[in-house]
Formats: structure tokens, sequence, C-alpha cells
């Protein structure tokens, strides 16, 4: 059985908590895009534990790949590997193994990627400066340095002075150069740690695969985040959605596939870019401080806003999701009235997807639909039967606007706190 978690609004939807809540099922966990700029937080017996490279089953012993479709900065990996070794998770070549093939994010990318926001001015995406966008250019561009190039000095060597040519042009402006011996240096240094992972991940996958072992596939980010479908530019440099599983890890068997759409009970987004049911007064900022909704990577306010069904039913079309799973219900406990957003209006013309052009974007009225809250604590809440009925109400609502099913309803960050409806588990 193979299974692939990913979000289905602007990232930060509890991916995290609930790939360590399935994980129990798993045999392996893949990361399949995007890189450090992720931040997973679980939290296990009041214990927590914040990711960002690292699939989330490693906290349970679980065998976790790093995919050719993220890009690796593997000092911050070396960091990550550290600080979880200290709160008693150990990382080997057994439980980690990342594909050879990945391209790394190096210093250079998170510099260019600060200076690309400077440039922008007031357009900027407001990106989490790990230089994941540089670092994809790079791969597409054909200059990026791989993790099995670290191997072969020579080769190295040749790779960092086309780099150091090609950055030249770019920085002629700038006094920002990059020091090749330094960076040879570090590169062969941080590799002799990470070597040991190096592996033919994209083989190992389809062997597991083949020997029936479960799967899951981790998504970073949100379907609104997708290069291709989100709301362009204000996206991260990878596709978010579920085919990006099959090019991100080589992964090639389409039967057996469950795939799980993370969606918040609400809609938050960090960074810049249209968000049509953003509430910017007193239920924005209850949103906020309720749901603890700072950022994990970059510790900046998310913006919150009401339930986007638009959204959410074009990221399950566009990903073919078979399940959503809904989290932090318990956030809206104490509101008195909920509204769901069924559509947009865009100059007296109603759409019922997110046109693509940004002006039209800017223009969107969402079309509401109201609810009357439940005003009584859901937070722990394991059953179904327990939820209030107004809390019922909304969610089968959901259910019906967006046309799939809930089948998983989490009630708290704790893997426990959890309403499997579907009995997934
Ligand atoms: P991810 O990026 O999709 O993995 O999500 P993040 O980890 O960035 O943000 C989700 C936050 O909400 C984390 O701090 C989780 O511990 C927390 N969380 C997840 N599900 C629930 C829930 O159902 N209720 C509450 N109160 N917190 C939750
Ligand atoms: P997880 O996996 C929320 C956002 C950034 C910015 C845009 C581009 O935790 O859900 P980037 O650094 O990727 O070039 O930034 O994407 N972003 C996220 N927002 N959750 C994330 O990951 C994000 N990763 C990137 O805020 O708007
Ligand atoms: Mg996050």
């Amino acid at each position: 059985m193979f299974y692939t978690i990913v979000g289905t609004q602007w990232g930060d939807e509890g991916k995290g908590k609930i790939v360590d809540w399935l994980a129990s099922k798993a045999d392996t966990v893949v990361r399949f895009q995007g890189g450090n700029n992720a931040g997973h937080t679980l939290q296990i017996e009041n214990k927590i534990f914040k990711l960002n490279l690292l699939p989330s089953g490693i906290i349970t012993g679980k065998k976790c790949i790093i995919g050719n479709g993220v890009v690796l900065d593997p000092w911050a990996l070396n960091n990550e590997i550290n600080k979880l070794s200290l709160q008693g998770i150990s990382i080997n070549q057994f439980n980690l193994m990342i594909a050879e093939n990945i391209c790394l994010i190096l210093p250079i990318h998170k510099i260019i990627d600060e200076l690309n926001e400077k440039l922008r001015g007031a357009e900027k995406i407001g990106t989490t400066k790990k230089g994941i966008g540089p670092a994809y250019e790079d791969k597409v561009g054909r200059r990026s340095i791989r993790f099995c190039d670290l191997e072969d000095d020579h080769l190295l060597k040749k790779k960092i002075k086309n780099l150091i040519t090609y950055y030249a042009l770019r920085l002629r402006n700038s006094n920002i150069k990059i020091n090749t011996s330094e960076l040879f240096k570090d590169l062969k240094k941080i590799y002799e740690l990470l070597k040991q992972y190096a592996k033919p991940t994209w083989k190992i996958i389809n062997e597991l695969g083949t020997k029936n072992e479960t799967i899951l596939f981790e998504g970073a980010q949100g379907a609104m985040l997708d290069l291709d479908f989100g709301t362009y530019p204000y996206v991260t440099s990878s596709n978010t959605s579920s085919g990006q599983i099959f090019t991100g890890s080589g992964f090639s068997k389409r039967d057996n596939h469950e795939i799980l759409g993370v969606t918040k009970a609400y809609t938050t987004r960090v960074g810049s870019g249209p968000f049509p049911t953003e509430l910017k007064g007193k239920i924005g900022n209850y949103l906020i401080e309720r749901g603890k909704e700072y950022g994990t990577v970059t510790k900046r306010k998310r913006r919150c806003g009401w339930f986007d069904a638009n959204l959410v039913k074009q990221s399950i079309t566009i990903s073919g999701i078979n399940n959503i799973i809904l989290t932090k219900l318990d956030i809206l406990d104490d509101l008195k009235e909920i509204k769901i957003c069924t559509g947009y209006n865009i100059e007296g013309t109603n759409y019922d997807y997110l046109p693509f052009s940004e002006s039209m974007q800017n223009k969107i009225v969402p079309i509401y639909k109201n609810f009357i809250g439940w005003e009584t604590s859901t937070f722990g809440i394991t059953k179904w039967s327990d939820l209030p009925k107004n809390a019922q109400i909304y969610i089968t609502s959901i259910e019906k606007i967006i046309e799939a099913d809930i089948s998983v309803i989490s009630t708290g960050p704790e893997r426990t706190q959890t309403i499997d409806k579907k009995k997934l588990l």
C-alpha cells in the first residue's frame, strides 16, 4: 500500500502531525520536493520535534528517504541531525538515505534569495530565504552541484568554476564573490559527514514497492504554493501537488495508492500573495493567537482567514486526493459564527476555481455560507460521536461543498488527539 500526504492550502496544514500519526502503518517515509523551507512540528507526549528536511517518520524510527526532487542544504541537514540526536533520535545509514543525484543548496543560493527579494521591493515573495528558488534555478539551468558530484575532486572543481563564471556575470555590480577553495573545502568536509547516506534511492524505493512494503510520501508546502498551479509568482519553486512524487523520487507504481490531503479547518498563509478569505481584524487575530500561527521556519505571523472550499476543491482535483484530513478543528472552538467560502465573485461573474490572472485574483470577492459555532471545547476529542452537533454540521457541510470525504479529524497537536472516522489506521 502507498500513501501520499500533501497540503491542500498554503502549507502548515499539520502534515507533520498526520505523517507521524500514519507512520505506524508505514515502513518507509519519503520526501520528494522542497527543502528546508518546510517546517513540520510534531508533538509526542509533550515533547516537540521540529523537522525541516528529515521526513517525519524519522521520529518513529522508520526508514526515511530524501528523494531527488528535494534540494538539499547539506549543512542544514547536518545541524538537523545533530539537533535530533540531542533529543534522543539516532540517525544512521539504516534509517536515512539520500538520493545521490539530489541537487545542493549552496551558501550563494541563500545570498541570491535575499538579493532577489530586495530587488522585488514591495512585490517581494516573502520567501524563507533558505535559497530554495535559486537552487532550483541552478538545477533547471543544469549548473547544480549534486550530492554525487562531491565524490570526484576534479569534477567538483570544474563544477565550482562553472558556477563562479555564471555568478560573476550575475553579480557583476555587487561585491559578492564565491571563494573557490573555501567552497571546495567546505563541501568536501560536509560530504565526509554525510556520504554514508548517499544511495540510488529511486532503485531502493521501487524494490521496496515490489516487496509490498508500505511507503508514505510526505509532501511539503501546499497546493496553492505549487509552482504551476499555485498563486504564481507567490509560490515556492517546486511542484507541491501529488504528481511530483513520481519524478521527485523515481517511484513508478500507480496502483494501491491513497492520496491524502491535509486541510486546516480554516486557512493560513505565510509570505505575500493573494488570500481571498483573509481576516485582518479581531477574528484574524483570534486565529493567530489561538492557533499559535507563527511560522516554524521564519517565526513570522501567519496570515489567517476562513476556510476556502473553492481552493481546497481545486487542490483535490489537481492532486487526485481520495481523502481529506481536517486539522485544527479545536482552534474554532470559541467562535460564535464561522464562514466557509463556497466560490468567488470577480466583477459580477462567479467562479468555482481560482483564475490564474493576478489582476483577477486581486479582485476576488468571496461568496460565504455562514455556520453557527459550537462554542465548546473539542480539544483532544477522539470519537466522532463526542463532537458537538454544530462541529459535525460544519464538517459534513465542508464534505458536501468540496465533494470529498473527510476521513480523519485532528483535534490537537498530539498524535493521539485524532478522530479516525473512516478507520484509516
Ligand atoms: P506542516 O508544515 O503542515 O507540518 O504544519 P506545521 O507543523 O508547520 O504547523 C501545524 C501546527 O499545528 C504544529 O505546531 C502542530 O503541532 C499543530 N497542530 C497540528 N494539528 C493540530 C490540531 O488538530 N490542533 C492543534 N491545536 N494543533 C495542531
Ligand atoms: P511546510 O512544509 C508555509 C512559502 C514562503 C513564501 C513562499 C516561497 O511547513 O508547509 P520559498 O522559501 O519556498 O522560496 O518561499 O512559500 N513557504 C511556506 N509556507 N509552509 C511551508 O512549508 C512553506 N515553504 C515555503 O513563506 O511565501
Ligand atoms: Mg510548516
